[in-house]
C-alpha cells in the first residue's frame, strides 16, 4: 500500500495530487487552487498517462476529468481503484448529472465534483479525503507496528520457550547424572561396608542398623535433603575404620581391657582422616569423627563439649549407643527397648547425650525395631566365615584344640544346643605331667598331651557316629585340662564315659599318664560360669 506523504503536524511533508484533465486551463485551475496548501501536484494529460503516474508516484489523491482520450475517467477510476485501493479518486466533469455520479461511484470514486467548480467544495472534499487517508495510514502503519510487535514478542517468546527447554534439558540430565552419582556413591559405600562384613559382622550389621535409625530420626527432625543423605552414609560408615584394627581386638568376644579400649578408641580419628583428605561431604566426616564425642567433654577423640559437637554426631551418637545396648553380641546379651531408653535418658539426665535426639529415637523406635530389618547382607558364606573366623580366635594354634572360653561364648551367642533335662560337664586332668617333664623333657609332654587331646576327640566322634540319639560332644583345653561339654542322655553319657575311661587307660599304659576324669550333670537353666566353677573346684571322682 503507498504511504502517505501527506501533512503531517509539523507541516513539514505535504500530500501528492494528481490532477488528470485533457484541458490545461482546467489542469491549471486547479493546481492554483492548491498553491498555498503546499501540496505536491503532478498532472497527467489523459487516461494512460493517469495510470501511469499513479503507479509510478503513488499521489495521496487523484482528481480525475470523466471525458478524457484514451480511458475515459470511469474507467481509469475503475482500473486505480483496483490496484490502489487506498487512493482517494474525486471524479470531475460537466456532465451534472445523477446518472453521471452514480456511474463515478460505483466505478469507485470518492466523491463528484460538476464543472464548473466551486473552489470552497473542492477544497473541502479534498481535504476531507486526505484526511480520511491520513488517518486510515497512521491507522494501517499503526497496526503494522503492532503485527510487528506481536511478531517480535511471539518470536521473543519462542526464543525463551526453547531457552526454557533447554534448560529444563539440562536440568534433567543433571538430575539424572546427579541420581546416578547418588547411587553410585550409596553402593561404593554399602560395598566398602560388606567388606567390612567379611572381616566383622557385627560391626557391619551394626553400621547398617545406625544408618537406619539415623536416618529416621533426621526425618522425624525435618532436616533436608543433603543431612539426611550424610545420616544414612555417615551411619553406615561411622565405624569403618574398624577394618585396621586387629583381630586380637576386633573380634575379642570377651571385655575389654585398657589397651583394647586404647585401641579400639582410635577408629574415629582415623576414619575422619581418611575421609576428610577426599572429596567425602564434611557433614559425613563430622559423624565419622564424632559419634564418640559426649556433650560433657567425657567423649573421644577430641572432648569436645555443648555445641562444639555437631547436630548430625548428636543423632548418630543415640542411635549407636542404643544398637550397641540393645543388640547382641558375644560378650553381652541384648537388652529390652525400655531398657535402653532408661540408659540413654541417664546418659542425657547426665549431660553425655543430648536429651531431644533420645527422645525422638524413643519416637522413631516406638513402633518400628531396627533389628528387625532384614535387608543386610547375611549370607550363608558371611555367616559360616564369621563363624570360622571365632573358631579360628578361640583355637589354640599350636594344639589345634578349642581354647575352653569358646564354650562361654557358644553358651552365649545362643549357639549351644540345651535340652530340657540339662547338660553335663566333664573334666579331665593329667595329674603327673610335671614328673614326665621332669624325667623325659618338655617335648614328650607336649606329645603325650596332643596324643591324649586327639585320643578324647576320636572317642567324641565315635560317640556321635555310634549315638541313637544325636547329641552334641565338644572338647575344650585348659592348660593341662580338658573339658568337654555334653547334651546327651543318660544313656549314652554312661557309653560315653566308660569310653574315655578305657582311653585313659591306655594313656596309662603307653605313657604312664595318670589322669582322673570328673563329671558333673546341670540343669538346663544353669549358668555356664558357675557351673564350670564348681566342675574345677569339685574333687568328687565319678566313675
Ligand atoms: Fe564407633
Ligand atoms: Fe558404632
Amino acid at each position: 500500500m503507498p504511504e502517505l506523504n501527506y501533512p503531517t503536524a509539523d507541516g513539514v511533508s505535504s500530500a501528492c495530487i494528481l490532477i488528470a484533465d485533457d484541458d490545461y486551463i482546467n489542469r491549471e485551475l486547479l493546481a492554483n487552487l492548491f498553491l498555498d496548501k503546499k501540496y505536491h501536484i503532478i498532472q497527467a494529460v489523459d487516461g494512460p498517462e493517469a495510470v501511469q503516474l499513479t503507479r509510478k508516484q503513488q499521489p495521496d489523491l487523484v482528481l480525475l476529468d470523466i471525458m478524457m482520450p484514451g480511458m475515459d475517467g470511469y474507467e481509469v477510476c475503475a482500473l486505480l481503484r483496483r490496484e490502489f485501493s487506498d487512493i482517494p479518486i474525486i471524479l470531475q466533469s460537466s456532465l451534472s448529472s445523477n446518472e453521471a455520479e452514480i456511474k463515478g461511484l460505483a466505478a469507485g470514486a470518492a466523491g463528484f465534483i460538476s464543472k464548473p467548480f466551486d473552489s470552497r467544495l473542492i477544497l473541502a472534499l479534498v481535504s476531507a479525503q486526505l484526511e480520511i487517508k491520513r488517518d486510515r495510514d497512521l491507522l494501517r502503519r499503526q497496526s503494522g507496528e503492532l503485527a510487528w510487535a506481536n511478531r517480535k514478542l511471539k518470536h521473543e517468546l519462542q526464543e525463551r520457550r526453547h531457552v526454557e527447554e533447554e534448560l529444563w534439558a539440562a536440568k534433567r540430565e543433571t538430575a539424572v547424572a546427579n541420581q546416578v552419582k547418588d547411587g553410585m556413591i550409596k553402593d561404593l559405600f554399602a560395598a566398602m561396608c560388606e567388606l567390612l562384613s567379611n572381616r566383622d559382622f557385627y560391626t557391619f550389621e551394626h553400621g547398617m542398623r545406625v544408618s537406619s535409625l539415623s536416618r529416621h530420626m533426621g526425618e522425624v527432625l525435618g532436616l533436608d535433603r543433603r543431612q539426611l543423605d550424610a545420616l544414612e552414609l555417615g551411619g553406615m560408615i561411622h565405624d569403618i575404620s574398624k577394618v585396621a584394627i586387629p583381630d586380637d581386638v576386633l573380634l575379642k568376644p570377651g571385655i575389654f581391657d585398657n589397651q583394647d579400649r586404647e585401641i579400639m578408641r582410635l577408629h574415629p580419628a582415623m576414619g575422619a582422616k581418611i575421609f576428610s583428605r577426599r572429596q567425602c561431604d564434611p557433614l559425613i566426616t563430622d559423624i565419622i569423627h564424632q559419634h564418640h564425642e559426649r556433650l560433657d567433654g567425657s567423649g573421644y577423640p577430641q572432648g569436645l563439649r555443648g555445641d562444639n559437637v555437631s547436630l548430625l554426631p548428636r543423632i548418630v551418637m543415640v542411635a549407636d549407643t542404643y544398637e550397641a545396648i540393645v543388640a547382641r553380641r558375644p560378650y553381652k546379651k541384648p537388652q529390652k527397648r525400655q531398657e535402653a531408653l532408661r540408659l540413654l535418658r541417664c546418659e542425657a539426665s547426665c549431660g553425655r547425650l543430648d536429651s531431644k535426639m533420645v527422645e525422638v529415637l524413643a519416637q522413631v523406635t516406638e513402633n518400628w525395631n531396627p533389628l528387625a530389618a532384614s535387608h543386610f547382607v547375611s549370607d550363608k558364606n558371611t555367616r559360616a566365615l564369621e563363624s570360622f573366623r571365632r573358631k579360628t580366635y578361640f583355637k589354640e594354634p599350636l594344639s589345634d584344640f578349642y581354647n575352653y572360653r569358646y564354650l562361654f561364648f557358644l553358651n552365649s551367642s545362643g549357639l549351644l544346643d540345651i535340652p530340657d533335662q540339662g547338660y553335663t560337664l566333664c573334666k579331665i586332668s593329667c595329674c603327673n605331667l610335671d614328673e614326665i617333664n621332669e624325667d623325659e623333657g618338655y617335648l614328650k609332654t607336649d606329645q603325650i598331651l596332643d596324643d591324649t587331646g586327639s585320643k578324647l576327640h576320636d572317642v567324641l566322634e565315635d560317640a556321635a557316629d555310634c549315638a541313637e540319639i544325636s547329641c552334641i560332644n565338644i572338647l575344650f583345653r585348659k592348660g593341662v585340662t580338658y573339658l568337654i561339654y555334653s547334651n546327651c542322655p543318660s544313656s549314652e553319657l554312661k557309653i560315653l564315659l566308660a569310653r574315655l575311661e578305657q582311653v585313659l587307660l591306655e594313656l596309662n599304659r603307653e605313657w604312664r599318664l595318670r589322669a582322673s576324669l570328673r563329671q558333673r550333670h546341670f540343669a538346663a537353666d544353669y549358668s555356664m560360669e558357675r557351673a564350670l566353677y564348681e566342675l574345677l573346684a569339685d574333687s568328687k571322682r565319678i566313675d
